[in-house]
């Protein structure tokens, strides 16, 4: 009995810590070389479909960048990350992202999601470190952020 209960809080603990350590990468080519060229790739299922459907359809002012694609490849953009996104997904990180957006919710930032500012409620030098200057520079502390993996920092 001591064994089972012990063994089985093990488990619960690593099923709940690798589920929300891990995001499914970015498999679309097309998508990792055009959204992957400013900053990573960022995994669907951090935002809801509705969200990539307007960051798709307005990428001429991308947060202050022109960031437009020939119709085709836009196309081929927003279908992949609409497939992907968050809100078609129960578990894992989509899961604890998708609880705090609105049903009639369309955030833009994965950075202001309630989610994501609690796992990095860091003082304002880290911002402000050189190697990090912007939240959504994952990669200045998840070395594996590229292949969904935020175990690391
Ligand atoms: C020309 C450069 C450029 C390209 C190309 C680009 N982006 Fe961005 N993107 C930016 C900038 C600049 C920001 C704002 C970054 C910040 O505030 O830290 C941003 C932010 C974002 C954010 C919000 C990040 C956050 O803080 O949560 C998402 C989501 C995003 N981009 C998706 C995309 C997608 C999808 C593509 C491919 C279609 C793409 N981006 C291509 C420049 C670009
Ligand atoms: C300044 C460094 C830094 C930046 C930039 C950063 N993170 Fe993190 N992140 C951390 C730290 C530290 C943790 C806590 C790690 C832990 O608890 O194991 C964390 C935790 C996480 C977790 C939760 C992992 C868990 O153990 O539950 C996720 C998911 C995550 N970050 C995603 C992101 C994403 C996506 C970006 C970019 C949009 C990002 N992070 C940018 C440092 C950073």
């Amino acid at each position: 009995m001591r064994y089972s209960l012990v063994l089985a809080a093990l488990l619960a603990t690593t099923a709940t810590a690798s589920a929300d350590d891990w995001a499914p990468p970015v498999t679309d080519k097309l998508v990792q070389k055009e959204c992957g060229s400013c900053h990573m790739a960022f995994q669907p299922a951090f935002l809801p479909k509705r969200s990539w459907v307007k960051i798709m359809d307005t990428l001429s002012d991308h947060f202050g960048d022109d960031a437009s694609l020939p119709a085709d490849q836009t196309a081929a953009i927003r279908a992949y990350l609409a497939d992907n996104a968050g809100d078609l997904k129960r578990r894992g990180i989509a899961a604890k992202y998708m609880r705090w957006v609105a049903t009639d919710g369309i955030p833009l930032k994965i950075t202001e999601n309630p989610a994501f500012l609690r796992e990095h409620n860091f003082p304002d030098r880290v911002w402000k470190d050189p190697k990090v200057v912007t939240k959504s520079n994952c990669l200045a502390c998840h070395v594996g952020a590229n292949r969904g993996d935020y175990e690391d920092d």
